[in-house]
């Protein structure tokens, strides 16, 4: 690495991690994505004390950036950074190198996602990224639906077996087990988790509001008589008037009922009533009967971001 290449992130001074970590943020929070006010602080002590693995350009460096990364079993998550420069493409790639060099052997698969690159130089970054070290890239939408207080709530039929309970009531383990049936063979798949365990992880850090405070009664659960849930919604708070949708599925022997219409027609009244000014959600490029639905019900497309996908043998 020479003097201006990437560098470990517990190396740099507290000033550059907090001015990249919060552009960072800035910039997810404009697409829709959340992370909480104390992020940027947060992520700049973990990344000082290695708690956060991380990899830095600095400012003297032409193109100043930052790869933060953590890993969960044999993946890892990872986010590059860069600040506005003409050459920030340049920069991307080599963190994205340095960070695919420096993974143990253990790793499988590595998800990166992007920012601060403008549109064509993402459009170099990806081109390059994928001749020089293989790789898939996943296209998501972010989606925004505005609520009008002035116009009446629409709401939908009811489905025709089970009933809607509050999403608390119904064991997450059934919940996670729903999500796995649900996006097993769906467009979405690629996204979704690779094991049950893992489903049950990440609805259980959904439900506690890793990703916003969850609003009970905008989300549920449809349930048999035997208690089986068939289909969820999962709405939460990322700022005032301002909710996401983070879960929505429905088992595929219940499919074609209207039954997410009904569920997220519900949310979306209820959001209007309380209030709210707009609703967002992510879908990936490729999920049709998802996408034809949220065009349905009034979504429309506001950002779209990139997941780069490295799968073992990473190079
Ligand atoms: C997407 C999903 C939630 C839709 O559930 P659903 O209960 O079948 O949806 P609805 O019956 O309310 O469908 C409403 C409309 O959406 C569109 N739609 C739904 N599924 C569709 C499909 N497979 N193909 C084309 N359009 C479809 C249609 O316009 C449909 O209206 P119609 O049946 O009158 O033609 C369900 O397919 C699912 O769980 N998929 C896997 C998980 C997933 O991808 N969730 C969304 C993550 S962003």
């Amino acid at each position: 690495m020479d003097e201006a290449g990437p560098r470990p992130a517990h190396e740099a001074p507290l000033e550059e991690l907090l001015e990249r970590t919060r552009g960072l943020r800035r910039e997810l929070l404009q697409r829709g994505e959340f992370l909480p006010p104390s992020w940027s602080e947060e992520a700049s002590r973990d990344l000082r004390s290695e708690e956060l693995a991380g990899f830095w350009l600095g400012r003297e460096a032409t193109t100043p950036g930052l790869v933060v990364f953590s890993r969960r079993d044999s993946h890892v998550f990872a986010h590059i950074h860069m600040e506005p420069s003409g050459d920030a493409a340049q920069g991307a790639l080599r963190l994205a190198e340095t960070l695919l060099h420096a993974l143990p052997r253990e790793v499988r698969r590595a998800d990166v996602g992007l920012s601060g690159l403008e549109g064509p130089q993402e459009t170099r970054f990806a081109d390059q990224a994928v001749q020089r070290f293989g790789g898939d890239i996943l296209v998501r939408y972010s989606l925004e639906r505005a609520l009008d207080q002035n116009l009446p709530a629409r709401t939908l039929p009811p489905p025709s077996q089970g009933s809607l309970v509050p999403i608390r009531s119904v064991p997450l383990e059934r919940l996670a087990e729903l999500d796995w049936e649900s996006f097993r063979g769906s467009p979405d798949e690629r996204l979704a988790a690779e094991t049950l365990a893992e489903e049950r992880r990440s609805l259980t850090e959904l439900v506690e509001g890793r990703l916003g405070r969850i609003l009970e009664d905008c989300s549920g659960a449809i349930v048999l008589s035997d208690g089986r849930p068939t289909a969820m919604i999962l709405v939460a708070e990322q700022a005032p008037g301002r909710s996401i949708v983070l879960d929505l599925v429905v088992d595929p022997t219940w499919r074609r009922r209207g039954i997410a219409s009904y569920l997220l027609q519900g949310a979306i009244d209820k959001l209007t009533a309380g209030g709210g000014e707009a609703v967002r959600l992510w879908v990936t490029d490729t999920n049709f009967p998802a996408r034809a639905l949220y065009e349905r019900l009034g979504f429309h497309t506001v950002h779209s971001a990139r997941i780069y996908r490295w799968t073992a043998p990473l190079r």
